[in-house]
Parts: C-alpha cells; sequence; structure tokens
C-alpha cells in the first residue's frame, strides 16, 4: 500500500514524491528504511518511512502514544493471521512466516537485557505492579515508599496491600522536583524511614515526563537495603532499559505503548536474586519457579504473542538508540516552542538525562480540561490530562510515527488556546 507523504511546516520535510510501502514482513521494512535514505534522527525521509508502517489515516493528530500506543501494520497483521490459522484452520498467511509465541520471551529479554527466565509476558503494567504488591513477602509494619507522580495503575495496588495486609504506604511530594539527578536522589534518601521496606517509582512520570535516575535510586536503596520496583509502564520502547545495569528487583511495563506489542501485553520483570521475596501465583502448568510462574499457561490465544514477537523485531529494525534519540530531538523542539508561549509552563526537564519523548506544560489559570478539550474538539489533537501530582494541564507524546508536522499543529493550537484564555 503506497501512501504519498506531506511537506512539514516546521522546515523538516519529506521529500514530496516519495512514497513508502506499508510492509508485511521485516525484510521488506528493512528494503523500505535503505530506500529512505541514512538512519538518522534529522532525515525526516527515513521516518516518512516509518510513519507508512501505521495503517492510522492521521484525521486526528495522535500525540498520546503515552497512554496507548497504535499497531504498525505487520504486528497487527501477524495477530490476525494467527487467529485465522487458530480459529478458521486457514493457514493461509499469504506467503509470511510469523515468529512463533514462544520467541516472545527471549526477545523481550534481549531488548532489556534480562535473562528469558527473568521475564513474563502479563498483560499490562497494572497486572505486573498487583502482581508483585500482593505477592511481595513483607510484614505487617514494614512500609512502602512511593511518590505523588504515580500512575493509579502504580499505586492503587498498594492500596489495596494496605488493605488486605496493613502495609503503611507513604507518597513522597515530587512536585516540581530539582532538575539535578544526584539531589533527587537525596531527596528520596531523606524520605526513607527505618520502617521503609520497599521503594516503588517510575522511570519515566506519566505526569510531568521526568526520566528518573533509577539506577542511582536503585544504588542507594541497595545500600539501604530497600526493595526497589521500578514502573516502566512509558520507558520500554521509548528509551534504553537495561535492567541489569539499573539493578532494580523488579520492572514493570505497559509495552503495549511504546514497544507497540498488541493490547493486553506487558512486561514483568523479576531479577533472578528477587524470586525469593515474591510469593503467590498461577500455577497452571507444573508450577515453574522462574518469573513465568505469573503468567496464565492455560488455554489461550497465542496471537498476542506472536504479534508481541513481531514488535519486538520492528523496534529493532529502526534500533533503541536512533528511536530515542528521535523522540529526545522532537521533544526538545517541542519544549523550546511552547516555552516561548506566554502563559505556557512547560514541566519536562530540558536535560537530555531527565527527559524523554513526552512533553508536559500547563497554561496559566487553565484546568486540564481546559486545554485538553479544545485541543481535541477543536483541533483534533490527542493528549492526556494531567491529573496526578496537583499538575494541570496537557502532556504530549512523540513518537516514532509522529511528524513535526503534527507538532508544527500542536504548538499553534496551544498557542491559540493560551492567548484566548480567560
Ligand atoms: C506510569 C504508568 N504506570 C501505569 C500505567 C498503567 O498502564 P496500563 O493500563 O497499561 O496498566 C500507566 C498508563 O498510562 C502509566 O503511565
Amino acid at each position: 500500500m503506497a501512501r504519498q507523504k506531506q511537506a512539514s511546516g516546521s522546515g523538516k520535510t519529506v521529500k514530496k514524491s516519495q512514497s513508502f510501502k506499508m510492509a508485511d514482513t521485516i525484510e521488506e521494512f528493512t528494503n523500505e528504511l535503505g530506500n529512505a535514505g541514512p538512519a538518522k534522527v534529522d532525515n525526516e525521509t527515513y521516518w516518512g518511512a516509518v510513519r507508512a508502517q501505521f495503517p492510522y489515516n492521521g484525521s486526528i493528530r495522535y500525540t498520546n502514544n503515552g497512554t496507548i500506543g497504535i499497531l504498525p501494520h505487520m504486528v497487527l497483521q501477524a495477530q490476525i493471521a494467527t487467529l485465522k490459522e487458530a480459529e478458521i484452520q486457514d493457514g493461509d498467511t499469504g506467503g509470511v512466516t510469523y515468529p512463533g509465541p514462544h520467541e516472545a520471551h527471549e526477545k523481550l529479554a534481549a531488548l532489556i537485557n534480562a535473562d528469558p527466565s527473568e521475564v513474563a509476558v502479563t498483560r499490562n503494567s497494572t497486572e505486573s505492579m498487583n502482581i508483585i504488591a500482593l505477592g511481595l513477602d513483607l510484614k505487617p509494619e514494614d512500609e512502602i515508599l512511593t511518590t505523588t507522580h504515580e500512575h493509579y495503575g502504580g499505586w492503587s495496588c498498594w492500596q489495596n496491600r494496605n488493605a488486605l495486609f496493613g502495609n503503611p504506604i507513604r507518597k513522597l511530594d515530587l512536585y516540581d522536583p530539582p532538575e539535578d539527578e544526584d539531589e533527587i536522589v537525596g531527596l528520596i534518601e531523606e524520605a526513607i524511614r527505618p520502617e521503609t521496606r520497599v521503594l516503588s517509582f517510575c522511570h519515566v512520570t506519566c505526569t510531568t515526563a521526568w526520566r528518573l535516575p533509577v539506577r542511582k535510586i536503585c544504588a542507594m536503596a541497595r545500600k539501604r537495603g530497600l526493595i526497589t520496583v521500578i514502573d516502566g509502564a512509558q520507558s520500554v520502547g521509548m528509551i534504553a532499559v537495561d535492567v541489569n545495569d539499573l539493578n532494580c528487583d523488579f520492572y514493570v511495563s505497559s509495552t503495549h505503548k511504546w514497544l507497540f506489542t498488541p493490547k493486553g501485553t506487558g512486561l514483568l520483570y523479576v531479577k533472578e536474586a528477587a524470586q525469593e521475596h515474591i510469593g503467590l501465583g498461577y500455577y497452571t502448568h507444573g508450577g515453574q519457579l522462574t518469573a513465568r510462574r505469573f503468567e496464565n499457561h492455560a488455554t489461550q490465544s497465542y496471537a498476542p504473542l506472536v504479534g508481541f514477537a513481531v514488535a519486538v523485531d520492528f523496534h529493532n529494525a529502526i534500533g533503541t538508540p536512533l528511536i530515542e534519540d528521535r523522540g529526545a530531538a522532537m521533544a526538545k523542539w517541542l519544549k523550546t516552542r511552547l516555552s516561548d508561549i506566554p502563559g505556557v509552563r512547560v514541566w519536562t526537564p530540558m536535560s537530555r538525562n531527565l527527559s524523554a519523548s513526552m512533553v508536559s506544560f500547563s497554561i496559566a489559570g487553565m484546568t486540564s480540561s481546559d486545554v485538553g478539550t479544545p485541543l481535541r474538539e477543536r483541533y483534533r489533537i490527542h493528549s492526556r490530562g494531567l491529573h496526578e501530582g496537583g499538575y494541570h494541564g496537557a502532556r504530549i507524546s512523540c513518537a516514532m510515527h509522529n511528524s513535526y508536522d503534527e507538532m508544527e499543529q500542536v504548538v499553534s493550537a496551544i498557542g491559540e488556546i493560551a492567548a484566548n484564555r480567560c
């Protein structure tokens, strides 16, 4: 399926004459990328070839990948073919050979530098967080320290733990934190009390899109004998995640967002040494003692796992460093442009170390819906409202399928909304 590229108004253009095929296989995708010139952050033609793989028609500016990702054509097709094969015994996949469902774990483990036995494919971050919160072997008085930036999916599980077993939860208020990694680590360290046993926080926050210095925080926590639980819903696929290097005990992710895996798939990583801290689990296939015991191995569709393996291949065809750099460059451009608009306050730091591929901002005197409703209804731009942590405003995602043309429209719409505020 050929698609015509549009010229961008940001000075960053895709060659008008160049059109790209929506690839059915990784080989075809790699060819398309090869035809698009150098694999560089600022080669808009290359990113046009990436965008062409996403079958959404663009009538809505979809800048909310942080809430839910949209599927590349080949990930969708892999699932459809697998379903057809299973449900109507239609073995005709049009000549495409898809990876087996068992490959999902190995590919995911390799991507985050884990051992496959440390990785479970769950349904999403919320499910993974619940498995940890319910399964951790804690005394009732052991405290969970978390922050005001957690998504409901990252802390309601601790509320449940509190209701069932009495473990106290405390939230460290990180409103407008210092833009210095060591100061952030210091703030968290100061908040630790003798009864604190678990430290649970985000890699990239869903509120202000801060990237927290996870490796440093985990090193500090390890010295203090704490269990670390990292909510990476917004990180796997967006930025490089090396769980071995981060040295955390648990890491969860909603890979359906930035890794573009099928809806209803996500990650639970349990470090081998941490497996003794956690009980429970589903015993659905002989009671495996690895992280896989948290997966349901009873009868179900293979389609999501096949799609998962294809999604990791799709990601790897571009490569994590380039994807991360592209998102960071676009986000930096957006932060700079938004900062110039009177009344707009950008919450996401400029610093590359403390930020990633999303941008959060507020407009003086306006609530989250004052900003998000006109963005969606008048300008057909999808954003995410800021609700947690005491912030009001919106968050824009700069995903691999987004163009500078879309970002120009975001800036122009926010400029008009800010100029007309009452
Ligand atoms: C930081 C964070 N944690 C958890 C979640 C919940 O994700 P899911 O609904 O995929 O479990 C989100 C969703 O946006 C998030 O941003």
